[in-house]
């Protein structure tokens, strides 16, 4: 498909009018709608670009700012209960009239109640995030006319989760921010795309410009789903310290958090090392020194690791603890370099891929006339 592109526009490549141009541009444009075809109509949104849920963040204004602009947008109910669900779906319906989706936690003790809720509401979408779903619960979701999302970490777990029913997939590699699996975007992107046709495959982890989305979509997949890269839009609810920390980071800032005795897992997050982090390490040792002691039994030894991070996610969004809270953020955040309107970002993201396309087309005529004129042309 992606070579179509570029032999369609290569009689237009040197344009000698405005008009010729604006013909090329819209050619591109074409030609990157037919790219992400199947995730734009399994969305109903302009682009097949999801905004990542991500808790405390994506709640009404960000979600509709993304759908207003054409994205999509993803509330994240974290451990909402279904009352307070039900107010954030119905304050974001007041945000927005194009389709957004809700994320919900597997593991949250009311998940049918939060399922309900979303049907209730006619969301279209639901996402499953942070574990295998249920049979059960995917199916109350379809029953009730929705659309499932799910995760999947390899490619044997997702056709597993298209045979419980998944109407489409989110492959999330270790760069992103949040929880992370083992494997990166780009292998993951390899090890799926090419095997899981059944259903549009929307890519995460590590999108942070318009080329990368292009790329994804050139290798099979329907769509990207970006989460850094929307938390410092004008419409996001994040305290600014929080918004500060991702403007002045680098990619190597965001770093997977560390475990220390394989005796006490620790579920990986992706987060910028401040303070907290180290803190997290000492808690870890003194714990596991506390067992070996015989003062603590394993059980309450985990539990006394698993409760350093509660409540941090919410200390550094919501209340600007940069040094005590959870900064989760993926090594996009190296792409974030200032606050910008969520349409900005997108029309960026959209621009971005148009001049990869461009780019490419350059060099592909050059290739062809054997020139090496173009070579290093590029977005
Ligand atoms: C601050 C933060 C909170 C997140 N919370 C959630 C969440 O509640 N549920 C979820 O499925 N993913 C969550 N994610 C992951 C995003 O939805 C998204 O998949 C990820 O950010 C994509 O990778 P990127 O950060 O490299 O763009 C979170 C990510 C961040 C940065």
């Amino acid at each position: 498909m992606s070579n179509g592109l570029a032999a369609a526009d290569l009689t237009q490549a040197r344009p000698r009018s405005a008009e010729a141009s604006a013909a090329v541009g819209d050619r591109r444009r074409a030609g990157l709608d037919r790219l992400w075809a199947r995730g734009r109509a399994f969305l109903g949104a302009d682009l097949a670009i999801m905004g990542g849920a991500m808790t405390w963040v994506s709640e009404r204004n960000l979600v509709a700012a993304i759908s207003n602009a054409g994205g999509f947008g993803v509330i994240a109910s974290g451990s909402m209960s279904p009352s307070l669900l039900d107010q954030e779906i119905t304050a974001t319906k007041a945000l927005t009239a194009r389709p957004f989706g809700v994320n919900l936690i597997t593991m949250h003790p009311q998940l049918l109640e939060l399922i309900d809720a979303c049907v209730e509401h006619r969301v279209g979408h639901v996402v499953l995030a942070g574990g295998i779903p249920t049979g059960a619960a995917m199916q109350r979701i379809r029953a009730g006319g929705a659309r499932v999302v799910c995760f999947a970490p390899a490619l044997v777990l997702a056709k597993k989760l298209v045979r419980m029913g998944a109407d489409a997939i989110v492959i999330e590699g270790s760069e992103a921010g949040g929880h992370i699996g083992p494997v990166s975007t780009a292998v993951l992107a390899q090890e799926v795309l090419p095997h899981l046709t059944e259903v549009p495959v929307f890519v995460a982890g590590g999108i942070g410009r318009g080329e990368a989305i292009l790329s994804y979509l050139e290798m099979g997949a329907s769509g990207v789903q970006l989460g850094t890269r929307f938390v410092c839009a004008h419409e996001s609810i994040a305290h600014p310290l929080f918004k500060r920390a991702f403007i002045r980071a680098s990619a190597r800032d965001a770093v997977a958090s560390v475990q220390l005795d394989a005796r006490f897992p620790v579920i990986p997050v992706r987060a910028l090392a401040n303070p907290a982090t180290d803190r997290f390490r000492e808690v870890q040792r003194q714990v596991i020194d506390r067992f070996n002691g015989g003062e603590l039994s394993q059980k309450d030894a985990q539990l006394e690791i698993e409760h350093f991070w509660a409540g941090a996610l919410r200390r550094a969004v919501i209340d600007g603890d940069v040094e005590a809270g959870s900064l989760m953020a993926g090594q996009s955040v190296g792409l974030v370099s200032r606050e910008q309107s969520t349409a900005e970002i997108l029309a960026e993201l959209v621009g971005q891929a148009l001049a990869a396309i461009a780019g490419r087309d350059q060099r592909f005529t050059s290739a062809l006339s054997g020139s090496a004129e173009g070579q290093g042309a590029g977005g």
